[in-house]
């Protein structure tokens, strides 16, 4: 009998799906908690990690498995060695929840370029003057930078092209043709990605090469008054870089889904640096996002039964 272990992530509950489908497959299915896993590790043959939570080489070893599936788009929670090493394959949804967080980076980007926050609770406390609020300024004619050229930015992109900015970006992973083809500039480095966004929106995935890409030396490269948007993940920044920067007014404003760590705890740098919009790691969810991860899910399963390939809304990136 094949052994299913739901890795339980209470935002996505219920797991009904995955439930009647298991039991159709006859396939044995529990849920945990990661708590009680990294307790009381056991062997299963799937493992759905719904929270994407960190499965390390220990717990991997104890609690051996073949398939490991995370619901959603990153990947950092299982390293390439460690899944080779185990002999596990890895699967990830690729385009899950791509539309939400293109949606939601646009949203950082309008609330903190329109300074929604500030507004809003100016008039909330009685004063409804502008002046403390300028300058405000329009979007038409600046530049949106992309790091990163993925699924979500591309996306982003189609979304925001519209609103008349110049979009460019910078991914030594895809062609530049490639980039030319989605409307948008390819640039040929960082440093030129860096020297001439107004908006730079960051979409480069958590990996040893990206840990604190944008650090002082990067922040310090964006034009005077731009704008930061980090939906990706919190490794990527240096928090500390990007408080001062918005405490100098280097940075004019962020907007901040991703933290490192998470939860940020209340003395977090960024909690205490003016103009940012934060949310909490919420730009992947929606209820469609939801429902497309728990379809994929029960079809990876029936895969697995069946022996036939993945089904095209998941893919084995790893070993
Ligand atoms: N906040 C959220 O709720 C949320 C939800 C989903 C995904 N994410 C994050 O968003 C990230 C991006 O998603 P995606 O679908 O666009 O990913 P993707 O896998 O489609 O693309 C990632 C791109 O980053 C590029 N890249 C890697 N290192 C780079 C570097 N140093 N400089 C420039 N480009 C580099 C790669 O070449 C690749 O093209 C994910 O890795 C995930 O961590 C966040």
């Amino acid at each position: 009998v094949t052994r299913v272990a739901i890795l339980d992530y209470p935002d996505y509950r219920p797991f009904d799906l995955e439930e009647a489908t298991a039991a159709e497959l006859g396939m044995r299915l529990s849920i945990v908690s990661i708590e009680s896993f990294r307790q009381q590790p056991f062997a299963v043959d799937v493992r759905l990690n719904a929270g994407g939570w960190p499965l390390t080489g220990e717990l991997l070893l104890a609690s051996s498995c073949r398939w490991a599936v995370g619901y959603g788009i990153g990947m950092d929670w299982c390293g390439r060695d460690d899944a080779r090493a185990h002999n596990v394959t890895v699967v990830n949804m690729p385009l899950a929840n791509a539309p939400d967080v293109a949606l939601h980076a646009l949203a950082l980007m309008l609330g903190t370029v329109r300074k929604l926050p500030f507004f809003d609770a100016q008039v909330r406390g009685g004063d409804f003057s502008s002046v403390a609020g300028m300058p405000l300024l329009r979007l038409e004619g600046r530049t949106l930078g992309l790091l990163g050229f993925g699924n979500i930015p591309r996306r982003l992109a189609q979304l925001a092209r519209p609103l008349g900015l110049e979009i460019l970006a910078f991914d030594p992973g895809v062609e530049p043709e490639t980039i030319r083809d989605h409307g948008v500039t390819p640039v040929g480095s960082l440093t030129a990605l860096l020297s001439r966004s107004h908006i730079l929106s960051v979409h480069v995935p958590s990996t040893p090469t990206t840990q604190r890409l944008l650090d002082e030396k990067a922040i310090g490269l964006l034009p005077i008054g731009a704008t930061l948007i980090l939906t990706s993940r919190g490794e990527v920044y240096d928090p500390r870089a990007v408080a001062e920067a918005l405490r100098r007014g280097h940075l004019a404003a962020a907007g901040i889904d991703v933290f490192d760590p998470e939860p940020p705890g209340l003395s977090h740098l960024l909690l205490h640096a003016p103009n940012t919009i934060l949310t909490p790691h919420v730009a992947g969810w929606s209820v469609e996002s939801v429902v497309s991860m728990h379809l994929t899910a029960a079809a990876v399963l029936r895969a697995i039964a069946a022996g036939d390939p993945l089904p095209p809304d998941a893919r084995a990136y790893l070993p």
